[in-house]
């Protein structure tokens, strides 16, 4: 049952804290990650020269955020692609290549192709997967599980925070294996990632103001969520949360790309999602948001309660606790799931099985 709470999203958010406890702790041993029992050893992680990510819908986001944070801290490259892309695209993998499937049901058909294409390329192959003896968590070289228990909402929102999860302690490891960070930084990164089921519940206290926002966002035709970075991984994921359950028509777009073209979509009044976490982005967001605002947008902005904003440019602001500018995904994303969460509620629509779409994707 919803154990409580008015539909299965709302209680598949509030299960994100316990479900990254049970994807991680079983993976940390003496304050370092281990992922030994997943097939997965400093030795193994060297060989790789170039990862490629493949997965659809909220799956390839949790694979984006995964990009910028392996390459960060390990500085190896990462590719990420659309399953139904890759297996078309006659992709150029193969002996060396690490390739990660992402997928919460471990049965999406354009996945499962991926996962055997890359294999008979002669790549190793690792999943991340949430249901357990599914297809591509059998056929996979190596296999992490996500540990977030069934999710019932066709909007994925604990399957995803575990995949980070996932992404985050595998950046760590691979980013020790090569001798990028040490043993003293990949604890301390560790330690963060321990941390954030508490901080995700503080904010889970407080939805009040993610619920005013949603009100503010129910008669928009269109809107755009806009960030940078680690930040742009985030709203492309903010934005496919509201779409598909809210039907209101949403695009994310990195920050500096407006110019070249989106930015003649906003008129008078248009909402912009702003996301605005990464400290070294800071400032080049918030001229895009000024360029945003000049022109009418009315900018709802997501970045530190700390940080001061100019009530010129910025109509509503959510503000989230302070936490490491790598990790802040984990965070921030909770305010856009209970955003895009809020918004179909009060739209009235079927919050956990929006129209035409089905939880899982087994047709290609
Ligand atoms: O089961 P999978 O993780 O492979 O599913 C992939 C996508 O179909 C899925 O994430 C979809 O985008 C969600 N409905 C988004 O909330």
């Amino acid at each position: 049952g919803k154990g409580g709470y008015a539909h299965f999203m709302l209680k598949e958010i509030h299960e994100q804290p316990n479900a990254i406890r049970n994807t991680i702790l079983p993976r940390i041993q003496d304050g370092l990650p281990n992922l030994e029992e997943c097939g997965i050893t400093p030795e193994v992680l060297r060989e790789f020269r170039h990862i490629q990510v493949v997965a659809c819908g909220t799956a390839m986001h949790a694979g984006t955020v995964g990009k910028y944070v392996i390459e960060k801290l390990a500085r190896v490259p990462v590719t990420v692609d659309i399953a139904s892309e890759f297996r078309y695209r006659e992709p150029l993998v193969g002996e060396g290549d690490l390739v990660i499937i992402i997928s919460q049901s471990g049965e999406t058909a354009d996945s499962l192709a991926a996962l055997r294409l890359a294999k008979s390329l002669g790549a190793k192959t690792l999943a991340i997967v949430n249901a357990m003896g599914s297809s591509i968590a059998r056929e996979a070289d190596m296999l992490i599980y996500t540990h977030a228990g069934p999710e019932i909402a066709v909007a994925s929102t604990k399957a995803y925070m575990v995949q980070i999860a996932v992404m985050y302690l595998f950046a760590f490891e691979l980013a020790l294996a090569v001798g990028n960070i040490d043993e003293t930084e990949c604890r301390r990164l560790v330690k963060l990632l321990q941390e954030t089921p508490e901080v995700i519940t503080g904010i889970l206290e407080h939805k009040e103001q993610t619920q005013y926002i949603a009100s503010s966002l129910i008669t928009a035709d269109s809107l755009l969520y806009i960030g940078r970075g680690l930040d742009y991984a985030l709203s492309m994921e903010g934005s496919l949360k509201l779409k598909e359950i809210s039907y209101i028509h949403s695009e994310s777009y990195a920050a500096g790309e407006l110019k070249h073209g989106t930015i003649s979509l906003i008129t008078e009044n248009m909402p912009v999602i702003a996301v605005a976490t990464q400290k070294a982005l800071r400032e080049k967001t918030i001229s895009n948001i000024k360029e945003v605002k000049a022109r009418g947008a009315r900018v709802i902005l997501v970045c530190r309660e700390s940080d001061n904003v100019d009530p010129d440019a910025v109509d509503l602001k959510f503000g989230l606790p302070e936490f490491d500018d790598l990790l802040m995904p984990m965070i921030a994303v909770v305010p856009l799931q209970l955003i895009a969460y809020y918004t179909s509620v009060l739209k009235g629509n079927d919050v956990d099985k929006p129209r035409n779409l089905a939880k899982s994707v087994t047709v290609e």
